[in-house]
Protein backbone atom coordinates (compact mmCIF):
# COMPACT_ATOMS: atom_id res chain seq x y z
CA UNK A 1 0.00 0.00 0.00
CA UNK A 2 0.98 3.95 -0.36
CA UNK A 3 2.12 5.62 2.67
CA UNK A 4 3.75 9.07 3.99
CA UNK A 5 7.07 7.44 5.79
CA UNK A 6 9.41 9.26 8.06
CA UNK A 7 12.90 7.65 8.44
CA UNK A 8 14.89 10.75 9.60
CA UNK A 9 14.14 14.05 11.16
CA UNK A 10 14.13 17.16 9.75
CA UNK A 11 11.85 19.40 7.35
CA UNK A 12 8.49 17.83 5.98
CA UNK A 13 10.65 17.54 2.96
CA UNK A 14 12.35 14.21 4.24
CA UNK A 15 9.09 12.15 4.18
CA UNK A 16 8.49 9.87 1.13
CA UNK A 17 5.57 7.92 -0.23
CA UNK A 18 6.41 4.83 -0.18
CA UNK A 19 5.19 1.53 -1.40
CA UNK A 20 5.18 -0.75 2.27
CA UNK A 21 3.23 -3.80 3.66
CA UNK A 22 -0.70 -3.44 4.55
CA UNK A 23 -0.79 -3.53 8.43
CA UNK A 24 -1.58 -6.68 10.01
CA UNK A 25 -4.97 -6.96 11.85
CA UNK A 26 -5.45 -8.57 15.30
CA UNK A 27 -8.20 -10.56 16.51
CA UNK A 28 -9.56 -7.74 18.36
CA UNK A 29 -8.65 -5.14 15.00
CA UNK A 30 -10.15 -3.84 12.05
CA UNK A 31 -8.51 -3.08 8.46
CA UNK A 32 -9.70 0.31 7.24
CA UNK A 33 -8.88 1.67 3.69
CA UNK A 34 -8.96 5.18 4.82
CA UNK A 35 -10.77 7.55 2.16
CA UNK A 36 -9.27 10.58 3.85
CA UNK A 37 -7.30 12.29 6.56
CA UNK A 38 -6.58 15.32 8.05
CA UNK A 39 -3.46 17.05 9.39
CA UNK A 40 -2.43 18.43 12.86
CA UNK A 41 0.56 19.90 14.49
CA UNK A 42 1.11 16.87 16.32
CA UNK A 43 1.83 14.78 12.74
CA UNK A 44 4.96 17.42 12.78
CA UNK A 45 5.97 15.47 15.72
CA UNK A 46 7.90 12.30 14.65
CA UNK A 47 10.58 15.02 12.22
CA UNK A 48 11.64 16.12 15.40
CA UNK A 49 15.19 14.99 17.11
CA UNK A 50 13.25 13.78 20.06
CA UNK A 51 11.20 11.45 18.06
CA UNK A 52 14.18 10.49 15.62
CA UNK A 53 16.07 9.43 19.05
CA UNK A 54 13.21 6.96 20.37
CA UNK A 55 12.80 5.51 17.16
CA UNK A 56 16.60 4.97 17.48
CA UNK A 57 16.83 3.25 20.84
CA UNK A 58 13.77 1.51 20.56
CA UNK A 59 14.60 0.02 16.88
CA UNK A 60 17.85 -1.19 18.28
CA UNK A 61 20.07 1.71 16.73
CA UNK A 62 18.31 1.18 13.43
CA UNK A 63 15.03 3.62 13.65
CA UNK A 64 12.05 1.78 12.79
CA UNK A 65 9.98 3.83 9.96
CA UNK A 66 7.10 5.85 10.62
CA UNK A 67 3.92 6.00 9.01
CA UNK A 68 2.48 9.55 9.99
CA UNK A 69 -0.97 10.50 10.38
CA UNK A 70 -4.04 9.94 13.18
CA UNK A 71 -6.73 11.13 12.00
CA UNK A 72 -9.14 8.89 9.20
CA UNK A 73 -12.38 8.30 7.58
CA UNK A 74 -12.89 5.28 5.78
CA UNK A 75 -14.47 2.04 4.86
CA UNK A 76 -13.74 -1.65 7.25
CA UNK A 77 -12.65 -3.65 5.08
CA UNK A 78 -11.93 -6.65 7.43
CA UNK A 79 -12.41 -7.28 11.24
CA UNK A 80 -10.50 -9.95 13.86
CA UNK A 81 -12.03 -13.00 14.98
CA UNK A 82 -13.26 -11.27 17.92
CA UNK A 83 -14.71 -8.38 16.73
CA UNK A 84 -18.39 -8.18 16.63
CA UNK A 85 -18.93 -4.17 16.83
CA UNK A 86 -17.97 -3.33 13.19
CA UNK A 87 -18.40 -5.70 9.78
CA UNK A 88 -16.56 -5.09 6.58
CA UNK A 89 -18.12 -2.53 4.41
CA UNK A 90 -18.99 -0.19 7.88
CA UNK A 91 -18.25 3.27 7.04
CA UNK A 92 -16.10 4.76 10.05
CA UNK A 93 -14.41 7.71 11.69
CA UNK A 94 -11.29 7.86 13.81
CA UNK A 95 -7.81 7.98 15.16
CA UNK A 96 -5.26 5.85 15.00
CA UNK A 97 -1.17 5.71 14.22
CA UNK A 98 -0.49 5.54 10.46
CA UNK A 99 -3.22 7.19 8.54
CA UNK A 100 -1.74 9.03 5.88
CA UNK A 101 -1.66 5.08 3.87
CA UNK A 102 -4.48 3.22 2.07
CA UNK A 103 -5.07 1.80 5.03
CA UNK A 104 -4.61 1.45 8.65
CA UNK A 105 -5.51 -1.16 11.20
CA UNK A 106 -6.46 -0.61 15.60
CA UNK A 107 -8.41 -2.41 17.63
CA UNK A 108 -12.17 -1.79 17.79
CA UNK A 109 -12.09 -0.43 21.18
CA UNK A 110 -10.17 2.16 20.59
CA UNK A 111 -11.17 5.55 19.04
CA UNK A 112 -13.18 4.96 16.09
CA UNK A 113 -16.93 5.23 15.76
CA UNK A 114 -19.66 4.75 12.72
CA UNK A 115 -19.16 7.92 10.54
CA UNK A 116 -22.38 9.99 10.47
CA UNK A 117 -24.71 9.31 7.00
CA UNK A 118 -24.40 13.14 6.90
CA UNK A 119 -20.90 13.56 6.60
CA UNK A 120 -18.45 12.98 3.57
CA UNK A 121 -15.13 10.90 4.50
CA UNK A 122 -13.68 14.35 4.03
CA UNK A 123 -15.68 16.21 6.67
CA UNK A 124 -15.33 12.82 8.86
CA UNK A 125 -11.65 13.10 8.93
CA UNK A 126 -11.18 16.32 9.67
CA UNK A 127 -12.43 15.74 13.24
CA UNK A 128 -11.10 13.32 15.00
CA UNK A 129 -7.65 15.20 16.91
CA UNK A 130 -9.23 18.44 16.63
CA UNK A 131 -13.01 18.20 17.15
CA UNK A 132 -11.55 15.80 20.69
CA UNK A 133 -9.11 18.22 21.86
CA UNK A 134 -11.79 20.90 21.56
CA UNK A 135 -14.45 18.56 23.78
CA UNK A 136 -11.76 17.80 26.08
CA UNK A 137 -10.94 21.38 26.33
CA UNK A 138 -14.08 22.72 26.74
CA UNK A 139 -16.11 19.54 28.79
CA UNK A 140 -13.37 17.76 30.88
CA UNK A 141 -10.63 20.46 32.01
CA UNK A 142 -12.93 23.67 31.39
CA UNK A 143 -16.47 22.26 33.27
CA UNK A 144 -18.24 24.59 30.79
CA UNK A 145 -21.51 25.24 32.10
CA UNK A 146 -24.70 26.75 30.52
CA UNK A 147 -24.62 30.41 30.47
CA UNK A 148 -21.19 30.75 31.19
CA UNK A 149 -18.76 33.40 29.56
CA UNK A 150 -16.20 31.42 27.84
CA UNK A 151 -13.48 33.49 25.73
CA UNK A 152 -11.75 31.02 22.85
CA UNK A 153 -8.25 32.58 21.96
CA UNK A 154 -7.15 31.37 18.17
CA UNK A 155 -11.08 30.74 17.65
CA UNK A 156 -10.26 29.77 13.31
CA UNK A 157 -8.14 27.17 12.93
CA UNK A 158 -8.44 23.34 13.88
CA UNK A 159 -9.18 23.19 17.21
CA UNK A 160 -10.58 26.90 17.48
CA UNK A 161 -13.21 26.37 14.57
CA UNK A 162 -14.89 23.13 17.06
CA UNK A 163 -14.53 24.61 20.53
CA UNK A 164 -16.65 27.92 19.51
CA UNK A 165 -19.54 25.24 18.28
CA UNK A 166 -18.51 22.79 21.06
CA UNK A 167 -18.86 25.41 23.70
CA UNK A 168 -22.50 26.92 21.81
CA UNK A 169 -23.73 23.73 22.02
CA UNK A 170 -23.21 23.32 25.79
CA UNK A 171 -24.80 26.22 26.15
CA UNK A 172 -22.08 29.23 26.98
CA UNK A 173 -21.91 32.10 26.14
CA UNK A 174 -19.12 32.24 23.39
CA UNK A 175 -16.40 35.14 22.40
CA UNK A 176 -14.29 34.23 19.55
CA UNK A 177 -10.58 35.77 18.85
CA UNK A 178 -9.91 35.59 15.41
CA UNK A 179 -8.35 37.63 12.76
CA UNK A 180 -10.47 39.42 10.32
CA UNK A 181 -10.66 37.09 7.34
CA UNK A 182 -11.92 34.77 10.25
CA UNK A 183 -14.83 37.02 11.73
CA UNK A 184 -17.59 36.09 9.61
CA UNK A 185 -16.89 31.94 9.77
CA UNK A 186 -16.43 32.45 13.88
CA UNK A 187 -19.75 33.78 13.90
CA UNK A 188 -21.53 31.76 11.64
CA UNK A 189 -20.13 29.62 14.30
CA UNK A 190 -22.86 31.05 16.56
CA UNK A 191 -20.52 33.31 18.42
CA UNK A 192 -21.71 35.64 20.43
CA UNK A 193 -19.01 38.56 20.09
CA UNK A 194 -16.05 37.97 18.09
CA UNK A 195 -12.99 39.89 18.56
CA UNK A 196 -10.92 40.83 15.74
CA UNK A 197 -7.48 40.51 17.27
CA UNK A 198 -5.53 43.08 14.46
CA UNK A 199 -8.17 45.68 15.80
CA UNK A 200 -8.99 44.94 18.99
CA UNK A 201 -6.90 43.61 22.38
CA UNK A 202 -9.26 41.01 24.42
CA UNK A 203 -6.89 41.63 27.25
CA UNK A 204 -8.07 45.25 27.20
CA UNK A 205 -11.53 44.37 27.47
CA UNK A 206 -14.23 45.26 29.52
CA UNK A 207 -16.00 41.58 30.05
CA UNK A 208 -14.73 39.09 32.69
CA UNK A 209 -14.64 35.24 31.40
CA UNK A 210 -15.41 32.34 34.08
CA UNK A 211 -13.76 30.04 31.05
CA UNK A 212 -10.59 30.93 28.61
CA UNK A 213 -9.64 28.60 25.84
CA UNK A 214 -6.36 29.20 24.77
CA UNK A 215 -5.64 27.62 21.79
CA UNK A 216 -3.44 30.84 20.40
CA UNK A 217 -0.89 30.68 23.22
CA UNK A 218 0.21 34.28 22.68
CA UNK A 219 -0.07 35.75 26.09
CA UNK A 220 1.22 35.71 29.19
CA UNK A 221 -0.68 34.50 32.47
CA UNK A 222 -1.06 37.80 33.79
CA UNK A 223 -2.10 39.75 30.68
CA UNK A 224 -4.60 36.90 30.86
CA UNK A 225 -5.73 37.03 34.29
CA UNK A 226 -7.03 40.00 33.48
CA UNK A 227 -9.85 39.20 32.18
CA UNK A 228 -10.88 36.18 34.15
CA UNK A 229 -13.52 35.87 37.16
CA UNK A 230 -12.02 35.14 40.83
CA UNK A 231 -13.10 31.45 40.19
CA UNK A 232 -12.52 31.18 36.13
CA UNK A 233 -10.33 28.12 35.01
CA UNK A 234 -7.94 29.03 32.33
CA UNK A 235 -7.20 25.98 29.68
CA UNK A 236 -4.10 26.14 27.97
CA UNK A 237 -5.19 23.88 24.88
CA UNK A 238 -2.06 24.76 22.27
CA UNK A 239 -0.04 27.78 20.84
CA UNK A 240 -0.92 27.87 17.17
CA UNK A 241 0.76 31.79 17.00
CA UNK A 242 3.94 30.17 17.60
CA UNK A 243 3.48 28.13 14.75
CA UNK A 244 3.90 24.28 14.53
CA UNK A 245 7.91 25.43 14.11
CA UNK A 246 7.72 27.19 17.26
CA UNK A 247 9.55 23.86 19.34
CA UNK A 248 11.18 25.37 22.51
CA UNK A 249 9.24 28.48 22.24
CA UNK A 250 5.75 26.95 22.68
CA UNK A 251 7.32 24.86 25.86
CA UNK A 252 8.82 27.85 27.48
CA UNK A 253 5.21 29.95 27.00
CA UNK A 254 3.56 26.58 28.73
CA UNK A 255 6.33 25.90 31.62
CA UNK A 256 5.50 29.64 32.00
CA UNK A 257 1.99 29.97 32.73
CA UNK A 258 1.83 27.21 34.73
CA UNK A 259 4.85 28.30 36.65
CA UNK A 260 2.78 31.91 37.29
CA UNK A 261 -0.52 30.20 37.86
CA UNK A 262 0.24 28.53 40.89
CA UNK A 263 -0.78 31.92 43.12
CA UNK A 264 -3.93 33.06 42.59
CA UNK A 265 -7.63 32.06 42.88
CA UNK A 266 -7.45 30.88 38.92
CA UNK A 267 -6.61 27.33 37.99
CA UNK A 268 -4.99 26.51 34.80
CA UNK A 269 -5.48 22.80 32.94
CA UNK A 270 -2.65 21.78 30.73
CA UNK A 271 -3.44 18.56 28.89
CA UNK A 272 -3.04 16.37 25.71
CA UNK A 273 -6.19 14.89 24.33
CA UNK A 274 -7.09 11.12 24.53
CA UNK A 275 -8.33 10.14 21.39
CA UNK A 276 -10.87 7.06 22.85
CA UNK A 277 -14.11 5.88 21.99
CA UNK A 278 -16.11 7.55 24.31
CA UNK A 279 -14.93 10.66 22.90
CA UNK A 280 -15.72 9.62 19.61
CA UNK A 281 -19.07 8.82 20.47
CA UNK A 282 -19.69 12.27 21.82
CA UNK A 283 -17.98 14.26 18.88
CA UNK A 284 -20.59 11.65 16.70
CA UNK A 285 -23.57 12.72 17.82
CA UNK A 286 -23.22 16.29 17.87
CA UNK A 287 -21.85 15.76 14.10
CA UNK A 288 -25.39 13.57 13.57
CA UNK A 289 -27.25 16.19 15.32
CA UNK A 290 -25.79 19.25 13.33
CA UNK A 291 -24.90 20.93 16.41
CA UNK A 292 -20.97 20.75 14.94
CA UNK A 293 -19.93 20.79 11.12
CA UNK A 294 -15.94 20.51 10.05
CA UNK A 295 -14.87 23.28 8.10
CA UNK A 296 -12.29 22.49 5.30
CA UNK A 297 -9.75 25.18 4.33
CA UNK A 298 -7.93 23.15 1.66
CA UNK A 299 -8.18 19.38 0.36
CA UNK A 300 -4.40 17.88 -0.77
CA UNK A 301 -3.59 14.35 -2.11
CA UNK A 302 -1.23 11.74 -0.53
CA UNK A 303 1.42 12.72 -2.87
CA UNK A 304 0.87 16.30 -2.03
CA UNK A 305 1.27 16.07 1.62
CA UNK A 306 4.91 18.23 1.97
CA UNK A 307 2.56 21.29 0.43
CA UNK A 308 -0.33 20.53 3.21
CA UNK A 309 2.46 20.74 6.01
CA UNK A 310 4.20 23.79 4.23
CA UNK A 311 0.66 25.15 4.53
CA UNK A 312 0.10 23.74 8.04
CA UNK A 313 3.52 25.28 9.16
CA UNK A 314 2.49 28.64 8.49
CA UNK A 315 -0.24 28.77 11.37
CA UNK A 316 -3.08 29.97 9.52
CA UNK A 317 -5.29 27.18 8.66
CA UNK A 318 -9.33 28.63 8.51
CA UNK A 319 -10.88 24.75 9.58
CA UNK A 320 -9.29 21.86 8.91
CA UNK A 321 -6.42 20.51 6.03
CA UNK A 322 -7.27 17.42 4.65
CA UNK A 323 -5.57 14.99 2.88
CA UNK A 324 -7.74 12.57 0.23
CA UNK A 325 -6.26 8.97 -0.07
N1 LIG B 1 -3.47 19.79 24.05
C1 LIG B 1 -3.62 18.94 23.05
O1 LIG B 1 -3.77 17.73 23.24
C2 LIG B 1 -3.64 19.48 21.64
C3 LIG B 1 -4.27 18.75 20.62
C4 LIG B 1 -4.34 19.33 19.34
C5 LIG B 1 -3.75 20.57 19.10
N2 LIG B 1 -3.09 21.19 20.11
C6 LIG B 1 -2.45 22.49 19.90
O2 LIG B 1 -3.46 23.45 19.64
C7 LIG B 1 -2.94 24.43 18.77
C8 LIG B 1 -3.91 24.62 17.63
O3 LIG B 1 -4.01 23.46 16.86
P1 LIG B 1 -4.86 23.52 15.52
O4 LIG B 1 -4.93 22.16 14.97
O5 LIG B 1 -6.11 24.29 15.76
O6 LIG B 1 -3.88 24.42 14.63
P2 LIG B 1 -4.21 25.27 13.35
O7 LIG B 1 -5.39 24.70 12.66
O8 LIG B 1 -2.95 25.42 12.60
O9 LIG B 1 -4.63 26.68 13.96
C9 LIG B 1 -4.04 27.79 13.54
C10 LIG B 1 -4.96 28.95 13.93
O10 LIG B 1 -4.29 29.74 14.88
C11 LIG B 1 -4.77 31.05 14.73
N3 LIG B 1 -3.84 32.07 15.21
C12 LIG B 1 -2.55 32.27 14.81
N4 LIG B 1 -2.06 33.36 15.45
C13 LIG B 1 -3.05 33.82 16.27
C14 LIG B 1 -3.16 34.90 17.18
N5 LIG B 1 -2.14 35.73 17.41
N6 LIG B 1 -4.33 35.07 17.86
C15 LIG B 1 -5.38 34.24 17.65
N7 LIG B 1 -5.34 33.20 16.79
C16 LIG B 1 -4.19 33.00 16.10
C17 LIG B 1 -4.92 31.18 13.21
O11 LIG B 1 -5.96 32.08 12.97
P3 LIG B 1 -5.72 33.42 12.10
O12 LIG B 1 -5.41 32.97 10.70
O13 LIG B 1 -7.05 34.08 12.25
O14 LIG B 1 -4.57 34.13 12.73
C18 LIG B 1 -5.29 29.78 12.74
O15 LIG B 1 -6.66 29.70 12.41
C19 LIG B 1 -1.55 23.98 18.37
O16 LIG B 1 -0.61 24.64 19.18
C20 LIG B 1 -1.56 22.51 18.68
O17 LIG B 1 -0.27 22.01 18.96
C21 LIG B 1 -3.05 20.69 21.38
Amino acid sequence: MKAIVCRTHGRPDVLRLEEIDKPIVSDDGLLVRVHASSINPVDFFPLSRVAYTARLLSGGLKPKPKVLGIDFAGTVESVGEGVTDFRPGDEVFGGANGAFAEYVSLPSKKGVVLKPANLTFEQAAAVPVAGVTALQALRDHGRVEKGQKVLINGASGGVGSFAVQIAKALGAEVTAVCSTRNVDTARSHGADRVIDYSREDFIRDDERYDLMIDIAGNRSWSECRRILNRNAIFVAAGASANTVWGGNRTLRHLIGIRLASIRGPQKLALFIAKLNKENMIALQELLQTGKIRPVIDRQYELNQVLDAFTYMGEGHAKGKIVITI
